[in-house]
């Protein structure tokens, strides 16, 4: 099938490549032409498992082309995928104006059907505006076409997209268009073994489902970092919590460890966005409301446990971090907590060194200009003269380190870790001074 997906971002490069690795012919739309002219030379912008390998061989097979020709992507499919951003307005709403102009650019350039495919995470009724605005602009061109407005939401996760997109858990399909729901199945009967995976519902349900999903993700996350808080009180250990109740099938054991906050582009946008369309609605959703706030503590948890220990003057200290990114496998940096926690140390005088395995280059870029701050090219350079190890993403490559070195080498044996990569009893082994979050040896 001849598919466009606009937006070359992480959902728009691994859904044009996945799509066009099941034989589709896919034109892939990006209004910044210094992303369009990398990935024409081969250049993949972000850091993906398995994507540069997907590009590489869709585009050398003629089934995957980049553009910044509006009107030739337009032209192109009969499926016209919207993967653009939808970043928080200051209220914290969802920004819509790259939805509604890829929705102007459809509306302006086609010449014959069209199913236009919501896959950027928009609130419910963005379907209506979506096709009002097509409908505005061929009325302005004085054309009467047919089109339909689909809702598709994405549910990859970074560091596993293309897993996620070649292998989803389920494909949801809100559509109330009988052609565009054909085509919609027709293009996604190869991502599925199993037919119950795919749900088609009405739009609004669509929309909301996906909302309804990172918020539930969300609340988890929330819930489990205010029970390690209680846990650290009461001498209990939150990893023994979390197995215990996550052998419960009702509960499963996915998205349950406590750690420095959730972050990265989507969750805390999301969550956000539907206490927002709750208030629009006269509605206070307040479980998450609190999973917001909760959230928010979280980020400070490893600035807590510092100034707790060193006192609120950091000035003169050095702090090692090990990790930037807000997950592993990603260089994505958005909402990341190590952005909190370096602002928060370098504001109170410390002095950072700081290793990411690939988010160095993005991590110099958003925090540029922080005072104090040192990139370093391996994570054992962090450890020299540090007075303690900080550690905020679990990269593989931290798990087993060389705790000797680690010791000899930071000021005092003192590690931080929020995400729990060690066993208490492990480190207590090797003399280190170890907190984690929740762990019953932080109490
Ligand atoms: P991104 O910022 O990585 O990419 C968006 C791209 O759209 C940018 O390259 C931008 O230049 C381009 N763009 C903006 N306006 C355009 C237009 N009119 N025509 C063509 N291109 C245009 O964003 P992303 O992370 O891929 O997220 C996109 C959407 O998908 C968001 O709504 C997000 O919430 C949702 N989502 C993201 C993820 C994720 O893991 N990143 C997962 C599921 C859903
Ligand atoms: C998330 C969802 O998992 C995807 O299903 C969804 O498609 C995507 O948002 C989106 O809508 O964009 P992503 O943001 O890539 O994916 O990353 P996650 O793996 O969900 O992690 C989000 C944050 O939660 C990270 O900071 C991570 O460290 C944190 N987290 C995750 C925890 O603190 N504890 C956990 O148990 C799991």
């Amino acid at each position: 099938m001849k598919i466009t997906v606009m937006g070359a971002g992480y959902v728009g490069l691994v859904t044009g490549a996945c799509l066009a690795e099941m034989g589709n012919h896919v034109v892939c739309l990006d209004v910044d032409p210094r992303k369009i002219d990398m990935l024409k030379r081969g250049e993949v912008p972000i850091r993906e498992p398995g994507l540069d390998a997907a590009i590489a061989r869709n585009a050398a097979a003629g089934r995957l082309q980049f553009t910044t020709d509006v009107a030739a992507a337009v032209g192109h499919g009969t499926l016209q995928f919207i993967g653009v951003g939808t970043p928080p307005d200051e209220d914290g709403s969802a920004d819509l104006q790259y939805v509604l102009a890829a929705a102007e650019n459809i509306g302006r350039h086609m010449t014959d059907y069209k199913v236009v495919v919501d896959k950027s995470t928009v609130p419910v009724g963005t379907a209506d505006k979506v096709r009002a605005r097509i409908a505005q602009v061929l009325d302005e061109r004085g054309l009467d076409l047919t089109y339909a407005v689909v809702s598709n939401p994405e549910f990859l996760k970074e560091g596993a997209a293309v897993d996620d997109f070649m292998r989803p858990d389920r494909i949801i399909i809100g559509c109330d268009d009988e052609r565009a729901s054909l085509l919609m199945r027709a293009v996604y009967a190869p991502f599925m073994r199993n037919k119950d995976k795919l749900v088609v519902m009405d739009v609004r349900s669509a929309e909301l489902t996906k909302y309804a999903a990172n918020a539930m993700l969300a609340t988890r996350i929330s819930f489990m970092n205010e029970l390690a808080m209680l846990a650290e009180r009461v001498g209990a250990d939150i990893e023994w919590v979390r197995r215990g109740i996550g052998s419960d099938q009702r509960i499963g054991s996915h998205f349950l460890y406590a750690g420095t906050g959730y972050g990265g582009s989507c969750f805390p946008k999301d969550v956000k966005a539907l206490i927002r369309t709750g208030q629009e609605q006269g509605l206070q959703l307040g479980v998450l409301q609190a999973v917001q706030q909760a959230n928010e503590r979280q980020k400070q948890v490893l600035v807590q446990r510092v100034l707790a220990r060193f006192g609120e003057d950091l000035t003169g200290r050095t702090f090692a971090v090990w990790g930037l990114a807000f997950k592993p496998d990603t260089d994505d940096m958005r909402e990341a907590p190590s952005r909190v926690l370096i602002t928060e140390l370098t504001r109170r005088g410390a002095a950072i060194q700081a290793y990411d395995p690939v988010a160095m280059p993005e991590a110099r870029r958003v925090l540029a200009g922080t005072p104090r701050l040192q990139f370093v090219e391996h994570q054992s350079a962090a450890l020299e003269g540090a007075d303690a190890l900080l550690i905020v993403t679990e990269w593989k490559e931290f798990r087993t380190p060389d705790f000797d070195q680690i010791k000899a080498t930071l000021r005092q044996p003192l590690i931080l870790d929020g995400r729990n990569l060690y066993e208490p009893a492990l480190m207590r082994a090797f003399g280190i001074d170890y907190i984690g979050v929740g762990r019953a040896a932080a109490a």
